[in-house]
């Protein structure tokens, strides 16, 4: 049983997308009302992470996770590895950030994810880190200002930034990969 976090949001959601239809599936949710389910036999279980006695219900027989946080500065990841690993999960898959690797990066959020990435590769199940950069889905808030004044507005003016979309973080989540597409040119015979 693989067990999605974060399912409502940009990257769970997607991933939740492309876990292949034979796979046992279920969704981790504050709200489950407000959960887009791909398919049947994907399970939904109402749980939170500042509530760690709804954890042990949504883990029960789950093997993979993919862990999903947003709360900067809060202890969401080690409330859900302590449950994880009551459970009996092998593996959790955690989107954490590539700024981590950047010694210079010393922002809120980069020491945050340092400390949750921390947590789980000292929690003793296996892990995985999924590390992108700026999801190419923030740049859409520029849409406004691209429209209106052919503008865009950034805080560091000559920073480079390889920007990745979300799905191709989601088919490293656990998502299989896309069907291959026709060559170029020959979409239209
Ligand atoms: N945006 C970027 O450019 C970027 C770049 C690199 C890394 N990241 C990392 O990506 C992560 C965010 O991913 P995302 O943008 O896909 O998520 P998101 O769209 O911000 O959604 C957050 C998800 O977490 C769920 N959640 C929040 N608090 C919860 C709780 N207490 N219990 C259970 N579920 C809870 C939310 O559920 P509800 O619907 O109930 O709120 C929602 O499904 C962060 O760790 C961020 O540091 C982001």
């Amino acid at each position: 049983m693989i067990l999605v976090t974060g399912a409502t949001g940009t990257v769970g959601r997607l991933t939740l997308e492309r876990l292949p239809a034979d796979c046992a599936v279920r969704v981790l949710a504050r709200d489950p009302s407000r959960v887009a389910v791909p398919r049947k036999g994907v399970e939904v279980v109402r749980a939170d992470y500042r509530d760690p006695a709804s954890l042990g219900k949504a883990l029960r027989g789950v093997h993979r996770a993919l862990l999903v946080t947003s709360r900067v500065g809060g202890d969401d990841d080690v409330v859900f590895l302590r449950a994880a690993r009551r459970a009996g999960v092998r593996r959790v898959t955690k989107l954490s950030a590539a700024a981590v690797v950047d010694v210079r990066a010393q922002d809120l959020i980069t020491r945050w994810q340092r400390d949750c990435e921390a947590a789980l590769t000292s929690s003793g199940l296996e892990w995985t880190l999924l590390r992108p950069r700026a999801f190419m889905s923030n740049v859409l808030s520029w849409a406004s200002s691209v429209r209106t004044k052919s503008l865009v507005r950034g805080l560091y003016g000559h920073a480079p930034n390889a920007c990745v979309h979300p799905r191709d973080i989601a088919e490293g989540g656990g998502g299989a990969p896309p069907p291959p597409r026709p060559p170029p040119g020959r979409q239209h015979p």
